[in-house]
């Protein structure tokens, strides 16, 4: 290893200081000693350190009530936890973890303390997540020996860690916090120093495209989530994910990434979350954001608006993309509706067209259909728990009730949506994992630690990478091309790491010799 100084990640000799008890620290403090490590706790804030020790103890207490803890394991975690109050007392400490207030003054002035009081050995981490590590470690003695060790909340559920090295770090200290974290119980994944690291630069494609489908008037806040959740598995919609994180720190988290990119379009915020912050609509912490929230906490459920169904008398589908054909073929025929095989449609069918990242009118143009009997729908993602319909601006509602007719047989929802290139769930996920290949593109991290730090840190179905794997390259490639092609926006031009990989059949995790 490194340093003769540091002991091994698992050594019963290892002493971790940790600087600020509020809710990460103590999440860090908490993973620290339950692995073995002495953790020494400081807070600038008097009676905080001891306050975060008790709410330890009794963390311990219920974990051992649950049969989660051996009692003998939490008496001993609780011997090798220590409140240290004057910053002094880190003096012995082999790495020092800091997680105080997102401010880089205050930051870099602790630093400034702390590499006087820490041996020249110990390891100075900080667990900011939006400030660059090379910032807070410039001017000090040793900045070499300064890295991120970025945890999130709550540390001891989200079982990752991103471990980043500033301008100066040595990699033996990168190496030291990787086998750390991971002796920490988290999958702990090397990141370069750039805004965001991995997992808050991987999710600004989520909500900024949800927010841009919005504010096109394409589909409206339930519509957008129900689809985002039941067709693609996003967990939460962008809206209950911005309501839930609240707009005060996610609103001020986009424009800085934005801004820090020196104005990459991929990152572009929309007006319109800018506007609810000014008003005070924050989320579920003031009770309204999106959406609006109970005195209990309960979201307000809002329903889609309702639309006629009946069944068509015939469909005409496109055949222009066999394979998506072939899949909305099949949720007609469930409906029990005939498709016609005429290579033109008869006068008065139901036409469908499958549109891969373009728009309905575009399609429905290219084929010389009529645009008031036109409809595309989604045929890339999960039909299973909701069908998506997206009308041409001429589509009448006589047509649009025969397509809910067609597609909402068996008692499927459907969401219908104005046109828009690449529909929700498409121009969503493929701008996602634009995002991420452009990571690899970047070197900002390894394609495999992309998708795990995507998958623990955000929960997303699938790492962002493995998602454009299954989607196959080529059809992201398509939606994106398509995408910048009917919007003439850069935002959605594709990342050459993409481009190469689907041009030569490769896959998003194919790392050059
Ligand atoms: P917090 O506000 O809950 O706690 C900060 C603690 O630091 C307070 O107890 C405060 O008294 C103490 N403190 C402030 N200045 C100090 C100083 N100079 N010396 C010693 N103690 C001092 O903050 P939180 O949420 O725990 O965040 C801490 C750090 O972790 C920040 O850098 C934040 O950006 C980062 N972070 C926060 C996440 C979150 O979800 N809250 C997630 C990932 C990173």
């Amino acid at each position: 290893m490194q340093n003769s100084f540091l002991p091994q990640p698992q050594s019963r000799e290892l002493v971790v200081g940790l600087v600020g008890c509020g809710v990460m620290g103590r999440g860090i403090a908490q993973i620290a000693v339950l692995a073995g490590a002495q953790v020494r706790l400081n807070d600038s804030r008097e009676g905080a350190a001891a306050a975060a020790r008790q709410e330890l103890l009794a963390t311990f207490g219920k974990l051992v009530e649950k049969g989660k803890l051996d009692k003998t394991a939490a008496d001993a975690a609780a011997d090798r936890l220590h409140v240290c109050a004057p910053l002094q007392d880190l003096a012995g400490c082999h790495v020092i973890v800091e997680a105080i207030v997102e401010d880089l003054a205050v930051k870099k002035a602790l630093f400034s303390s702390l590499e006087v009081i820490a041996g020249p050995d110990a390891i100075l981490a900080t667990n900011t997540s939006s400030l660059p590590v090379t910032a807070i470690a410039a001017g000090l003695q040793h900045p070499e020996r300064v890295a991120g060790f970025h945890f999130f909340n709550p540390v001891p559920l989200m079982k990752i860690v991103e471990v980043i090295g500033g301008f100066l770090t040595k990699p033996e200290i990168i190496d030291y916090l990787l086998a750390l974290g991971h002796h920490w119980g988290h999958s702990a994944v090397r990141a370069k120093d750039t805004p965001g690291f991995i997992v808050n630069h991987a999710g600004r494609g989520y909500g900024t495209e949800g927010l841009r489908v919005l504010t096109e008037g394409i589909a409206s806040v339930p519509v957008l989530d129900n689809i985002l959740r039941d067709t693609a598995g996003f967990r939460l919609g962008p809206c209950e994910l911005l309501d839930l994180t609240g707009l005060d720190v996610s609103h001020p988290v986009m424009e800085s990434i934005y801004h820090q990119y020196y104005e990459e379009p991929r990152f572009r915020p929309q007006v319109n979350t800018r506007q609810m912050l000014t008003a005070g609509a924050l989320g579920r912490k003031t009770g309204h954001g999106f959406y609006r929230y109970g005195a209990d906490g309960k979201k307000e459920a809002i329903a889609e608006p309702a639309h006629a169904a009946q069944l068509p008398s015939t469909v005409w589908l496109s055949r222009e993309r066999p394979e998506l054909a072939e899949r909305v073929a099949e949720l007609i025929a469930a409906a029990g509706v005939s498709i016609e095989a005429s290579a033109r449609p008869s006068d008065s069918a139901l036409c469908v067209v499958t549109p891969l990242g373009e728009d309905a009118t575009t399609c429905c143009a290219r084929e010389n259909l009529d645009g008031r009997r036109t409809v595309a729908v989604e045929s890339l993602f999960d039909a299973r728990r909701r069908r998506v319909v997206m009308t041409t601006p001429a589509t009448t509602s006589d047509y649009l009730a025969m397509a809910c007719g067609a597609f909402g047989a068996n008692g499927i929802p459907v969401s219908v949506i104005r046109d828009s290139a690449g529909l929700v769930a498409q121009r969503v996920v493929a701008h996602i994992i634009n995002i991420a290949c452009e990571i690899a593109q970047q070197e900002i991290a390894e394609p495999a630690d992309i998708d795990r730090a995507v998958t623990l840190g955000l929960g997303y179905p699938l790492g962002p990478l493995a998602w454009g794997d299954a989607l196959g390259p080529n059809t992201v490639l398509t939606i994106l091309k398509n995408l910048e092609q009917q919007t003439g926006d850069p935002r959605y031009r594709p990342s050459p790491w993409l481009q190469r990989r689907a041009l030569l059949g490769l896959s998003l995790h194919h790392k050059e010799i």
